[in-house]
């Protein structure tokens, strides 16, 4: 793994147009249009069922579009094999983390190198990963299934980080956390990004964190994307305050909702 971190560019990264995915009739997500430049952090906030999942799943070849097209680093990967996907350089940490139960931590690692061959750099990056989350050394020979919520989403983050990927989607790294542990691995995503230079989209339910995390961030409301910033100007927003922050001004709230909705649309 490089220790130069590039800086920030104007170039995408990953770039998704009118994208829209469903399952069966249901539109889960619609006219999905978003980029994520390199070496930035990119936040998508929404609620539950918005659609945060089903963007990650069909960037990563989870889920065919029904439209539109995704490009990673220039190249169309629309629809295609998630296996190809992952070897272009794109992990993905899915929700609840999905680690290997009966494996144990090391051998989970070192399933997120699989698609590597340089063997003696894959020990380095395990080291360096352990720099991260040093109590996964100490539990690298136990079973993944035997670590707690938070371990295990340290272990699926760091899963990623062996396929040296310059993409890691990550699908709500704070659920079932306590606020400490949910802080404690946000430092450690932005100290990956800062170091390392790895481009990052998150999708999350707590706004508080990603936004103070992230670079740029789009927000979704039913399957569609209603507001976008960077996320020093959405923590601005009166509406982000009111709806995603739990802020508000007293005695207006009704009156904000109904005049924030009907400018959404
Ligand atoms: N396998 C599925 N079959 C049918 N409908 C689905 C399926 N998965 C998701 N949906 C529906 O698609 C919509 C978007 O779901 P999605 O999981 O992407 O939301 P989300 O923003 O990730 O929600 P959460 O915060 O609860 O994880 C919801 O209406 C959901 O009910
Ligand atoms: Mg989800």
């Amino acid at each position: 793994m490089s220790s130069i971190p590039p800086p920030v560019s104007d170039m995408p990264v990953l770039k998704l147009l009118n994208v829209e995915s469903a399952y069966g009739p249901i539109k889960a997500i619609r006219g999905i249009s978003l980029q994520v430049r390199r070496g930035e952090i990119g936040a998508v906030l929404g609620s539950n069922g918005a659609g945060k999942t089903t963007i990650l799943k069909t960037i990563s070849g989870i889920i065919d579009p029904r439209k539109g097209s995704i490009e990673f680093k220039g190249q169309d990967i629309t629809a295609q094999d998630p296996s190809h996907i992952v070897q272009q350089g794109l992990s993905h940490v899915p929700e609840g983390r999905e680690v290997f139960p009966l494996l144990s931590v090391h051998d989970n690692l070192l399933m997120g190198a699989y698609t590597r061959s340089d063997s003696d750099q894959v020990a380095r990056d395990m080291e360096t990963v352990y720099t991260y989350f040093p109590i996964l050394k100490e539990r690298r020979l136990q079973d993944a299934g035997l670590l707690s919520g938070g371990q295990q989403q340290m272990l699926a983050i760091s899963r990623a980080l062996m396929a040296k990927p310059d993409l890691i989607l990550l699908d709500e790294p704070s659920l079932g956390l306590s606020p400490k542990l949910t802080k404690e691995i946000f430092e450690i995503v932005v100290r990956i990004n800062r170091e390392r230079g790895t481009t990052i989209l998150l999708v999350e339910q707590n706004a508080n964190m990603a936004l103070n995390a992230s670079d740029y961030g789009y927000v979704l409301e039913n399957g569609r994307i209603v507001m976008e910033d960077t996320c020093a100007r959405l923590r601005e927003k009166e509406d982000i305050k009111e709806f995603y922050l739990g802020l508000k001004e007293e005695g207006v709230r009704e009156e904000r909702r109904w005049k924030k909705k009907k400018n959404w649309r």
